[in-house]
């Protein structure tokens, strides 16, 4: 077996670079290495190989379950349990994903777009003008009440505040690179306390855990079949011994839909914030395109605006949430991009590595949504969501989310940034964030309120 090079510098040197600048690790190997490259210490295998080439990752994503499969991941297992779809395997995974996209996909999600709006118009009209606020903050705000509120249909109350307050503390207990270090190092995770790392983030956990269940007690005694949301729908499925799911199992894929689904939404959206504002003529761009469908215009219309799309696709390109998809390992002998690869060798799609190419992305650190209306891209050369049998579920969730969310915001207000310095990306657990969260000053209501109006809502 020939395996391709890998980074020279000692093993404990790369693993802290990988976790204080994962960006500039990558950045770093792809000079030395380029397409194709052996890290080793990105999840301690000897044999863990990053590809950043379309024809790579083609092979990748098309034969994921022949020649590759795609392991339990280990990483986010602490986090979201061994029943949750993030760690299934083979067939009991593709039977959870039958069950899971639907609620993701066609008239259900057109439903949610009216409440997203209006969700978004809520949050924002409590901030007063003038004040500073980070972007990041109150767009996550906005992202957690869609999952909790038109994902899983939880009623606003104690148990739905507390839940949001502390999903948000567990998320954001990531953006520390001591909590993001107990994803990589495993001696650390010992509870030393409720002020140790994992001593906190555990009892976190286990009060996130003991809503859920209060939850799920309380819904299994309401049931209701008729309801349409994905607590409802995880409720009535069954396995094929006719056996419905536990209350673990059910917990599992709830916190699991919680953590990727809110999280990655709402850094898409601050990112996009930041970009819109860094560079007013985008900004100038999109209002005059949404001006053109009138006032209250349909959410469905908005999402499918092109140069809206552009810019939510160029926000993805240019630092994607997640820099890597979940790893494939090798099960049949294969040759990938030349190399001979021996069973249990793990492949990462690297995301970023790919969206950074400079033979599909001329000047590939601009910020340039145009790129986006002058070419098509397959899906082995721009892939945020992922691909192949683990491609994201929640991505149509996410580009419809993103692009209401920002319209509605553009819409109603007039925000700047707070200074003119570049905001650089920061690791948040296994994802890579707008470091610092983009600060905006709200300067105050654009004249016609057009978007998401709140009056005629319930919400
Ligand atoms: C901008 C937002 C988002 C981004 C960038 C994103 C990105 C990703 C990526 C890269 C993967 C791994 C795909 C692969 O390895 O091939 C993934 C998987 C997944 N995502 Fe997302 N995601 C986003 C939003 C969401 C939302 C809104 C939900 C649900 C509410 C969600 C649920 C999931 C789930 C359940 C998986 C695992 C799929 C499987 O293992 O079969 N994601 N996502």
């Amino acid at each position: 077996m020939n395996l391709p090079d890998s980074p020279k510098t000692p093993d404990w040197l790369q693993k802290i670079q990988y976790i204080i600048d994962p960006l500039g690790y990558m950045d770093n190997a792809y000079q030395h290495y380029g397409d194709i490259f052996n890290a080793p210490i990105i999840g301690n295998y000897q044999r863990l190989l990053l590809v950043s080439n379309p024809e790579g990752l083609q092979q990748l994503f098309t034969r994921d379950s022949k020649e590759f499969y795609t392991p339990s991941n280990g990483l986010l297992q602490l986090v979201v349990g061994d029943n949750s779809i993030f760690c299934l395997e083979s067939d009991r995974h593709k039977r959870e994903r039958k069950l899971l996209m639907p609620p993701f996909h066609g008239d259900r999600m057109r439903a949610y777009g009216q409440t997203i709006c209006h969700l978004t118009e809520g949050i924002f009209s409590q901030l007063t003008p003038g004040t500073t606020f980070s972007a990041r903050n109150v767009v996550q705000s906005i992202s957690i009440e869609v999952i909790l509120k038109v994902v899983f249909a939880i009623h606003q109350g104690e148990r739905f505040q507390k839940l949001k307050q502390l999903m948000t503390e567990l998320m954001d207990s990531f953006a520390s690179p001591l909590v993001s270090s107990l994803l990589f190092f495993p001696f650390l995770r010992k509870d030393l306390g409720a002020w140790s790392p994992w001593g906190y983030f555990h009892r976190l956990q286990q009060q996130i855990d003991q809503l859920l269940y209060a939850e799920i007690r309380e819904r299994r005694s309401q049931y209701d079949p008729s309801g349409k949301d994905i607590f409802t729908l995880l409720m009535s499925a069954r396995d094929e011994n006719g056996e419905e799911m536990s209350d673990k199992e059910l917990h599992d894929e709830l916190i699991t839909l919680l953590v990727a689904g809110h999280e990655t939404t709402a850094t898409a959206i601050s990112w996009a914030l930041y970009w819109v504002h860094k560079q007013p003529e985008i900004r100038e761009k999109l209002l005059s395109e949404l001006d053109s469908l009138g006032d209250s215009p349909e959410p469905m219309s908005i999402f499918k605006l092109p140069y809206l799309t552009a810019v939510a696709n160029e926000t993805l390109r240019i630092y994607p949430v997640a820099l890597l998809t979940v790893p494939r390992e090798v099960k049949e002998p294969v040759e990938l991009m030349g190399y001979q690869l021996e069973l249990g060798t793990r492949v990462y799609g690297c995301i970023y590595l790919t969206h950074q190419r400079e033979d599909l992305y001329p000047n590939p650190k601009e910020f340039k949504p145009e790129r986006f209306l002058e070419r098509q891209y397959t899906p082995y050369e721009f892939f945020p969501f992922g691909g192949g049998a683990r491609r994201c579920i929640g991505e149509a969730l996410a580009m419809y989310e993103m692009k209401l969310v920002l319209a509605t915001i553009l819409a109603n207000y007039q925000m700047e940034l707070v200074d003119n310095r570049d905001v650089k990306p920061q690791r948040r657990g296994v994802t890579v964030a707008p470091g610092g969260g983009v600060n905006m000053v709200l300067k105050g209501r654009r004249q016609n309120q057009r978007v998401g109006d709140t009056s005629s809502s319930s919400v």
